[in-house]
């Protein structure tokens, strides 16, 4: 009677001790600075420079992409995606989110091996932007089997330089109606392979569901696909006896992640636009309340259904979740599109704030 007593007991303090071992604590955000307020409206998604530690690249809601000088806070125009625009039609751009089918809007963007500039505009398509002469703009890829592709968001450049893997977010609709994206929730968008020397573009994968941010793992093994809307995260392997299949890397992430950027250690850092909400899921799961949402309620209606915070998390090269940073009261930041650690600090984009956020890890971070 006394062992058994004696093994429950220790089975119980083993219990917990496996418990708390498990268990995130979360890291909150108490300090932060903000660079370029109400100039950097919007910054999505950041490439750094090659060569200037400093600088970094980022697009934002006119259309343009800003080279940020992340020490003085300082940034001017690098490129537009329509260089073509004049000045009449460049004065509206950023005004409305109507305007970015002529305007452009960068969703993502990287430097190949030859530092040419990789975009992936939400309308434009994937597009190369020389660093010499970056009004020189040349549209690789827009359209698929002679059909315009909807929503370029994700781009990877391959290291040898020779093939792009990018993500389309939906058949339906475009980047200005991604509230409807997300409530569709349907198994429609597509992970696409291009030939940079051939020009020849491959239907990678198919049934994503809000396919978003893309990143190659430290080893060049796998990427590493956010499905938004199903919060889910999807791992297609580029080499071995698995080469060309998918699986499930994460099955749920707790809330809608934008973007992923595989940080120095070979970890994943995840932008979340918030947790997952209740009404969301609900809306998502009837058919016929979808329905209603998608045809009678105003996008914005819907995007206030979730309340904003912060909310980042860290994954490891297995999926396994191993920190969570949060701003529950988006004092500093929130609706995270991209997180990149550069340096010590994190760089905290936002395709709605104007301002990008900068956080050092040692000083601005506090274990709840
Ligand atoms: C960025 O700004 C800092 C501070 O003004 C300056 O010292 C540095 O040279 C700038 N970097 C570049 C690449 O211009
Ligand atoms: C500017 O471009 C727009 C769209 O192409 C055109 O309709 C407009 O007439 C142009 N304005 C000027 C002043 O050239």
């Amino acid at each position: 009677m006394k062992s058994t007593c004696a093994t429950l007991v220790s089975l119980l303090i083993l219990a917990v001790m496996m418990v708390s071992a498990t268990r995130i604590r979360e890291k909150t955000f108490i300090n932060s600075r903000k660079i370029g307020l109400g100039v950097l409206t919007g910054p999505e998604s950041f490439a750094w420079d090659l060569v200037d530690q400093d600088i970094l690249y980022t697009g934002i809601a006119d259309g343009s992409i800003r080279r940020v000088n992340v020490t003085s806070g300082e940034s001017t125009v690098f490129a537009y995606s329509v260089p073509s625009l004049n000045a009449t039609t460049r004065a509206t751009c950023g005004l409305s989110v109507w305007n970015e089918p002529i305007c452009g809007r960068v969703l993502g963007l990287t430097f190949d091996h030859d530092r040419n500039l990789i975009v992936a505009d939400a309308y434009k398509g994937i597009l190369r932007i020389s660093f010499n002469n970056p009004s020189q703009v040349q549209v690789l890829v827009n359209s698929y089997q002679g059909v315009p592709i909807k929503m370029v968001n994700s781009v990877v450049v391959m290291p040898d330089g020779k093939t792009i893997y990018f993500t389309d977010s939906s058949l339906a609709f475009s980047r200005m109606q991604f509230v409807s994206i997300v409530l569709a929730n349907s198994a429609d968008s597509r992970l696409f392979k291009f030939h940079v020397e051939t020009g020849e573009l491959q239907l990678v994968i198919s049934d994503l569901r809000f396919g978003n941010g893309i990143a190659l793992s430290s080893d060049h093994s796998f990427l590493v696909i956010n499905e938004c809307s199903e919060r889910r995260i999807r791992k297609y392997y580029l080499t071995g006896r698995k080469a060309g299949t998918n699986v499930v890397f994460v099955e749920d992430i707790g809330g809608y992640p934008d973007n992923i950027k595989t940080d120095e250690d070979g970890n994943f850092l995840v932008g979340l636009y918030a947790e997952t909400n209740a009404d969301v899921t609900a809306v998502q799961s009837s058919i016929n309340i979808k329905n209603i949402f998608l045809k009678h309620v105003p996008p914005l209606t819907a995007l206030n259904m979730v309340p904003v915070m912060g909310l980042v998390k860290k994954l490891d090269r297995h999926g396994r979740v191993i920190s969570v940073y949060v701003d529950r009261t988006s004092t500093f930041v929130s609706q995270v599109s991209e997180a990149d650690v550069h340096e010590g600090k994190m760089y905290l984009g936002s395709v709605l704030l104007p301002w990008l956020t900068v956080v050092d890890l040692s000083t601005d971070l506090q274990l709840n």
